[in-house]
């Protein structure tokens, strides 16, 4: 399908703690692409419906997220920073990268944060299981899919630097 945009849309995606939002960042830093995380968005426009007392956190509205989404992706140059990504419409995306962290590392980065019991579980499963990886697989071409590590911060400089590269040298499809 031809689109229309200048600009690439990166979306970064990956279990909660991997690193998303300060990847994100830094490569905004880098270029001079949008950052939108949709976990921040969902809270300050209340695109969601109501507290997961369970899970604790919003259950975000997939539909609104997307309504709120469609005019900026449209016109391009957006990272989109979300630990879940098969909501979002394929053709929105021109890369989909995945980050992974090594087990013990991620572990120690959600117990820092405070993580605990069914929280911290569910979030380390998430990681064992590839459970991002294989969402990205089944909702985008597998040649926009890139997987990355993020255990260090060597990691990251590395995939900032290679996804700027990658975005400076991106041409619009015709
Ligand atoms: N590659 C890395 N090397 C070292 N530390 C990292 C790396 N990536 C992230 N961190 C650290 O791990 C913590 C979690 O990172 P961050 O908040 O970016 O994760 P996230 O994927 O956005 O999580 P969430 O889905 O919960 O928003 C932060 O303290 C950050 O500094
Ligand atoms: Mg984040």
């Amino acid at each position: 399908m031809s689109q229309s945009r200048k600009k690439p849309n990166i979306l970064v995606t990956g279990t909660p703690g991997t690193g998303k939002t300060t990847t994100a960042s830094a490569l905004v830093e880098a270029t001079s692409l949008r950052h939108i995380n949709i976990g921040d968005l969902v809270r300050e426009r209340n695109l969601h419906d109501g507290w997961d007392d369970q899970l604790d956190c919003h259950i975000i509205n997939e539909d609104l997220v997307c309504d709120e989404l469609e005019e900026m992706m449209e016109e391009g140059g957006n990272i989109v920073d979300y630990h879940g990504c098969d909501f979002f419409p394929e053709r929105w995306f021109d890369c989909v990268v995945v980050l992974q962290t090594e087990n013990s590392v991620l572990y120690d980065r959600l117990t820092k944060r405070g993580y605990t019991g069914a929280k911290l579980t569910n979030n380390m499963e998430c990681e064992i299981f590839q459970v991002l990886l294989e969402e990205a697989k089944n909702s985008y071409s597998e040649d926009i899919v890139v997987p990355l590590r993020s255990d260090t911060i060597d990691d990251m400089d590395r995939n900032v630097a290679t996804l700027t590269d990658w975005a400076r040298n991106w041409q619009p499809r015709c």
